[in-house]
């Protein structure tokens, strides 16, 4: 009964210029591991579900990469979504398509870009989580102990009286301002949201049934055309009339039946050039270097990555992001890293 939702629609505009929209990060091997993150998002998924009950939904538009990535996959697994609408429309969506194959289905949603360590510590919370929502009305959620008051994340307030490893969550705080997500570390009973949730799909339908009647009725329409030839169609007449909107706002934040295990391996989102730097091997200079070969002289703390192997020589750099690809060079620092978003926005509309 075990299937998993892989989400990989997203952009990851700061990755730039190595993730576009035409080539997002998850079909690159950001580490330089061999693999693509969704290559190894999916291998990770496999060791606890089935191969065929794992659902990859994404925009049509990387339909190939999808099949040239992950060459086992069958067309039935693949969602292609006619229009980005965010997170909930997705889970939704693959939850409703899955709940007519199996209605006692208990599911992973994951996303497709992150960086897992230990993948038995990661099996093994799913597994826990996986019984805890086959017996309970749950919404589980992996909590990630936090470092700073990173506004990028949401934050999970979960119950300190609690002794149990899956504690009830208070509230749900998806993205606060930077002051409200200082006041939560201080207060110390806060995790981060890893972004990987479980449930049955009763519960997370159920969910959606409360909290976004309208979303709900605009997908359960569909119900008869599910798994059928049918399809295609009504997915291309009603996906983009979905609100656009992530899962965190439309149910997490509004649900009282969260609960959350604290995740024992260690996590990274691979959301930017600098969390990426922090997972990769450095030389002796702390230099992380990926597809180059790096002379390097009174350099430190940059990330320098290439296409093709190239020969880069630095000096006198600290902390810069050296990006090399096809027509774009990249040289950027570190600290504004989140800056590049805007970047590739001025970018397009000068060139
Ligand atoms: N199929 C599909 N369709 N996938 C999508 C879409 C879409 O329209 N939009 C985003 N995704 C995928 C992304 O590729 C990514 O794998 C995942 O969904 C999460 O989306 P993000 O856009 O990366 O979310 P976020 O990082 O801002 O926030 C979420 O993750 C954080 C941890 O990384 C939230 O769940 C936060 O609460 C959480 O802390
Ligand atoms: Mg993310």
């Amino acid at each position: 009964n075990y299937y998993a939702i892989l989400m990989a629609g997203g952009v990851g505009s700061r990755f730039w210029p190595v993730s576009t929209q035409d080539f997002p990060k998850q079909f690159h091997d950001m580490l330089g591991s061999g693999d693509t993150l969704i290559q190894k998002t999916f291998h990770r998924l496999a060791k606890l579900i089935p191969e065929e009950n794992i659902f990859i939904l994404t925009n049509e538009r990387y339909n190939d990469l999808v099949f040239e990535q992950l060459p086992s996959v069958t067309k039935r697994q693949v969602v292609l979504e006619p229009a980005m609408r965010n997170t909930a429309p997705c889970i939704l969506y693959a939850s409703l398509k899955i709940q007519k194959e199996n209605p006692n289905a208990v599911m992973i949603v994951a996303p497709s870009d992150h960086w897992i360590e230990d993948e038995n510590a990661f099996t093994n919370n799913v597994k826990q989580a996986f019984y805890f929502c086959s017996e309970n009305n749950a919404l589980m959620t992996l909590g990630i102990q936090p470092t700073f008051p990173n506004t990028g994340y949401g934050y999970i307030e979960y119950d300190k009286t609690s002794t149990e490893e899956i504690k009830p969550v208070n509230q749900f705080k998806e993205k606060p301002v930077y002051e409200i997500a200082k006041q939560y570390i201080e207060q110390g009973n806060f995790l981060w949201n890893a972004g990987i949730f479980m449930w049955s799909v009763q519960s997370v339908i159920e969910a959606f049934k409360s909290n976004q009647p309208e979303l709900f009725t605009l997908f359960e329409n569909g119900k008869d055309a599910y798994n059928t030839d049918l399809e295609e169609d009504f997915i291309r007449n009603n996906y983009g009339k979905a609100e656009n909107i992530s899962v965190d706002y439309a149910i997490m934040e509004k649900s009282s039946n969260v609960y959350v295990i604290a995740a024992e391996f260690d996590w990274n989102d691979l959301g930017t050039w600098g969390s990426l730097y922090d997972k990769l091997d450095k030389d002796t200079s702390k230099n992380a270097v990926v597809n180059a070969r790096t002379l390097s002289e009174d350099a430190s703390g940059n990330m320098i990555r290439t296409k093709s192997n190239k020969i880069v020589v630095v000096d006198g750099l600290k902390d810069y992001i050296i990006v090399d690809k096809d027509e774009v060079l990249l040289i950027f620092p570190k600290t504004k890293e989140q800056d590049i978003k805007k970047v590739l926005q001025k970018v397009k509309d000068k060139f």
